[in-house]
């Protein structure tokens, strides 16, 4: 591809789920040495140099020729390494926290207090007008394993175990993290599972992930425990959940993520009462941390210095 006809600046094509433009106001502001378009037909397409947001239409990627980076809005890109219209010498970069730690920690806390305080229990019992204290747990007896240890994960990780929880961590790499067992490998993962009360899945969906949280799996988990689910959908066998629900194995779930979302009406999940669902909401991108995050690796890649958060397409994430 020739540079005839090349914009002077740098060309930023943004697509955010979010069509109020302010993601691109925001990009614009942050980054005044690029052009920012919303649309590729306000320039050709080929012109093209960076693109920022998520999930555009299949094809979406092909017309771009020049393109020099791709940024996520978001931590999975999954749906990005699944595009047969992105080629793979194209960089690929997540956000990192983004802002997204916290709001994980909060989601993860939801669930494990839920559990730690019966909730479902107490639900159960509310809908029978029914009027009996179950015995208390101490957080210290609350043990949560936590499946996944990356920027999103450590901190859940490290904030479950600062509010004095036991917590285990399991990651494809050893990481070492205040106050939390972090273990990896086959063997440490089923044995993790054998001692959580609560499992948080916070794994990427990779192949090696996807299907992970399966019968066999989540039947290692102690008789009364709780699944949160805030990754991915592809990673859990849903059958597999409502059986063991059903044949009192798991107290409850709570899901913010599903195989195909929206998640159908038809879904047994939405009427089970052992299920707490939300509508993929347990971290979602904040604005002005990602625009940050955005702005600052683009500079290094005009600066010709190497970028943070760059997806390794062997890995997955
Ligand atoms: C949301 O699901 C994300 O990956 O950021």
């Amino acid at each position: 591809m020739g540079n005839e006809g090349r914009a002077a600046r740098p060309v930023l094509l943004v697509h955010a789920a979010d069509a109020s433009g302010r993601w691109q106001e925001a990009l614009a502001t942050a980054l005044p040495d690029v052009e920012v378009i919303a649309a590729p037909s306000e320039a050709a397409a080929g012109t093209v140099d960076f693109f920022a947001g998520w999930n555009p239409p299949a094809g979406f990627f092909a017309p771009l020729s020049a393109l020099r980076a791709v940024f996520a809005l978001g931590a999975g890109v999954d749906a990005f390494l699944r595009r047969p219209d992105l080629a793979a010498h194209v960089p690929l970069l997540k956000l990192g926290d983004a802002g997204m730690a916290a709001q994980m920690l909060e989601y993860a806390l939801l669930g494990v207090l839920a559990w730690q305080r019966h909730l479902p229990a107490y639900s159960a019992q509310q809908s029978r007008a029914e009027w009996r204290a179950l015995p208390p747990t101490s957080r210290a007896d609350t043990r949560v394993g936590v499946l996944g240890l990356g920027a999103i994960g450590a901190e859940v990780a490290a904030g479950l175990a600062r509010f004095g929880y036991t917590v285990g961590g399991w990651s494809r790499s050893v990481h070492s993290i205040d106050g939390v067992r972090c273990v990896s490998g086959a063997e440490a993962l089923h044995a993790l599972l054998e001692r959580s009360d609560v499992l948080v899945n916070l794994l990427p969906s990779t192949p090696r992930t996807r299907g992970l949280l399966d019968h066999a799996l989540l039947g290692r988990l102690p008789r009364g425990a709780c699944v949160v689910n805030a990754s991915r959908g592809d990673q859990l066998d849903v059958d597999a959940l409502l059986e063991l629900l059903d044949s009192g194995h798991l107290s409850s779930a709570q899901l913010d993520v599903f195989a195909t979302e929206p998640l159908p009406r038809h879904s047994p999940l939405w009427r089970h009462p052992k299920v707490r669902i939300t509508p993929h909401v347990a971290a979602i991108t904040l604005l002005e941390p990602a625009v940050a995050q955005i702005r600052d690796n683009l500079q290094c890649l005009l600066d010709g210095q190497s970028m943070s958060n760059v997806v390794d397409r062997a890995r997955g994430y």
